[in-house]
């Protein structure tokens, strides 16, 4: 089949069976083209909670769409390629956060999104790259808190708020690739260009990035946001390098370039035309969420959702 002739029946079948794609901005740039909606973690669990859709294909990686499932238990959610993990979300279970528990009775564990829905239920709040800021200021100031799994966005939180949490030793393979050498070397190639970081990245709680006046550490949607606002013209982008496909349609008189060409996370590839069409077609892979875990899981997300 052609490219026009996949995304025609992927756009027959959607009509036909009121479904909606949903894709993360680092998709591959054929996806994003055919999504109804297109976000970073936060917006597409908002988006998944109030879409009228029977059906939710979700391009993404699992655990987005397991967030997704816990929030609309009434909708199909399917994933187009069972194989699209993280790196983040694989690394922790919930053994870790119950022995944590078990020590710390009166203690917060504060989970990123990007975790499966078993560690999910032993959390009490989630936040998301795009929130974690005013999640850990939100909470008591006295309170003991773990923060899991990432230790890069963790320690970005500390250098923040100044809160005080234990940190899971857990990274993104994909956003540990990028240090203060990698930064520092783009940005001598291009002096003028601003620095937009990931907080998951290895450099961000680097004084030396973190104080640099031409560098800022957002979500993707922060990184969207300023590269649209800014009057500059000319942009480093340290995430992951979906990322620069709506950049570049949303930015056309700017330039974005990529702080290395390997930042790609291979997880969000395998949602291709051809499986999106598939997973319509077949209505496959269901995400299920074992009834003893849900309630549980949700209950971060739902908490997260309402600050
Ligand atoms: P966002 O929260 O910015 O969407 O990031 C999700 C993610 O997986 C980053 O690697
Ligand atoms: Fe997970 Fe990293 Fe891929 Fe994001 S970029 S989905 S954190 S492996």
């Amino acid at each position: 089949m052609t490219k026009q002739e996949l995304v025609e029946k992927i756009q027959a079948l959607k009509k036909e069976k009121n479904a909606i794609v949903l894709a993360h901005y680092y998709s591959d740039a054929d996806v994003q083209d055919v999504a109804d909606f297109l976000g970073d973690s936060l917006e597409l669990s908002r988006k998944a909670g109030t879409a009228d859709a029977d059906i939710i294909v979700f391009a993404g990686v699992h655990f987005m769409a397991e967030t997704a499932a816990l929030i609309s238990p009434q909708k199909k959610v399917l994933v187009p390629a069972l194989g699209a993990g993280c790196t983040l979300a694989d690394g922790v279970n919930g053994e870790a956060l119950a022995e944590w528990k078990a020590a710390n009775p009166d203690g917060i564990v504060v989970s990123y999104v990007n975790t499966t829905a078993e560690v999910k239920s032993h959390t009490d709040i989630c936040c998301t790259s795009a929130n974690a800021l005013s999640i850990a200021k939100g909470l008591p100031e006295d309170a003991k808190i773990f923060f899991v799994p990432d230790r890069n966005l963790g320690s970005y939180i500390i250098s923040q708020t100044g809160r005080k949490m234990e940190l899971y030793n857990g990274c993104c393979k994909v956003h540990d690739q990028v240090t203060t050498e990698m930064v520092l070397d783009m940005m001598a190639k291009y002096p003028e260009a601003d620095v937009l970081i990931h907080p998951e990245s290895k450099c961000s709680n680097d004084p030396v990035i973190l104080e640099n006046p031409n560098c800022y550490m957002y979500s993707t949607s922060g990184i969207l946001r300023h590269a649209s606002e800014s009057s500059k013209k000319q942009f480093i982008i340290a995430t992951e390098v979906g990322t620069l496909h709506k950049l570049r349609k949303d930015n056309p008189g700017k330039e974005f370039i990529p702080v290395s060409d390997k930042i790609v996370c291979h997880y969000m590839k395998l949602s291709t035309l051809e499986s999106v069409y598939e997973a319509l077609r077949d209505e496959k892979f269901e995400v299920k969420i074992h009834e003893s875990i849900a309630g549980k899981a949700l209950a971060p997300i739902t908490a997260m959702l309402q600050k």
